[in-house]
């Protein structure tokens, strides 16, 4: 009884562990509207196939067999209502967060992929109309498109940016530019946002001892300052070698941060005492009650 007590414990606490890195699943409200802003076309519909036959079949089988995988939560066959009845942006925005044990496919999955994935699984959805992007453009906001290049005589960082209009790229002006470096944990601005001029450009000084990977390396992105979603996630990355070949400390270094005991923080060798404790208690535990069972069936024997 006493056991069965505790492996309840356990299963509860993983539960919630899992429903705090995602809790409900909930698509916030401005993603929902959110929509492919091209036609769906059949070449779309079949690199959609195999990047699901690839990605996601492990799990959700393949469409209309209902042969997905007997996990809990279950995965589901996604040609189902439950998914057909979904708005574009809903399934956009599952894919792209995922749930556990679902992968997040953020970095898996380009926009463009995702996006034939979900073409591909609407043609199972009867009665599923695909919004017009045309129609939906106009309400959705500007569709904004970014490249990024390095001014060496200016040693500036160029971003441009180019509104995608019903008559073609036009140079987008006033559009304010985020340019940020990927680091260890996250991405680091590089200085305050700024706007596009009149011919869809903003500058940003590159601070020259900025620090790169051995060979200089830096890995930069761009992305527009849009609270509100309404400029379709506007975003590049590029590795340039812009920066300081350095030789960054590696993770086992007594440089870096956390490899040494000393530079832990108390939470951390809290949190892995603690945990270190409760896997030895459950060992021990298990090890006591298999000896008692040996004694109970000592004593039947004799
Ligand atoms: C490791 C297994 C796994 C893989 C791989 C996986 N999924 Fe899932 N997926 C799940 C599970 C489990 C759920 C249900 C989660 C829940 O409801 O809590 C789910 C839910 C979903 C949902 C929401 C369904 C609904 O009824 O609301 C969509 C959409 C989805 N997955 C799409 C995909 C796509 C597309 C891929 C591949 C690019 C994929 N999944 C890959 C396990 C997986």
């Amino acid at each position: 009884m006493k056991k069965l007590f505790y492996i309840l414990l356990l299963v509860f606490i993983m539960l919630l562990r899992a429903e705090a890195q995602n809790p409900g699943w909930i698509v916030p409200d401005d993603q929902k509207g959110k929509i492919c802003l091209v036609k769906f076309t059949p070449d779309m519909v079949k690199q959609g196939e195999a990047l699901y036959m690839k990605n996601c079949q492990s799990c959700h089988g393949i469409p209309t067999k209902k042969n997905f995988a007997a996990i809990q939560p279950s995965p589901g066959d996604l040609s189902e209502p439950k998914a057909g009845t979904q708005k574009d942006g809903e399934l956009f925005y599952r894919i792209t967060t995922g749930k556990v044990p679902m992968p997040e496919f953020r970095n898996i999955l380009s926009e463009d992929e995702r996006w034939s994935v979900i073409s591909f699984l609407r043609t199972f959805h009867k009665g599923y109309v695909q919004p017009d992007p045309e129609k939906m453009a106009a309400s959705m906001g500007k569709r904004i498109r970014l490249s990024m290049t390095y001014d060496t005589a200016r040693k500036k960082i160029m971003v441009k940016a180019v509104e995608l209009t019903k008559e073609g790229p036009v140079a987008a002006k006033g559009a304010e530019i985020i340019v940020f470096v990927q680091r260890y944990f996250g991405n680091m601005q590089l200085a305050d946002p700024k706007p596009t001029s009149e011919s869809g450009y903003a500058g940003f000084d590159w601070p020259q001892d900025f620090p790169g990977d051995k060979t200089g390396k830096v890995i930069l992105g761009a992305r527009v300052n849009d609270p509100t979603g309404s400029m379709q996630e506007a975003i590049v990355r590029d590795t340039l070698a812009i920066g300081l070949p350095t030789n960054k400390p590696a993770l086992t270094d007594t440089r870096a941060m956390w490899s040494t005991r000393e530079k832990a923080p108390v939470w951390m060798i809290l949190t892995y005492t603690l945990a270190v404790i409760i896997v030895w208690y459950f060992i021990i535990y298990i090890i006591l009650s298999v000896l008692d069972m040996r004694k109970i069936k000592q004593v039947k024997n004799t």
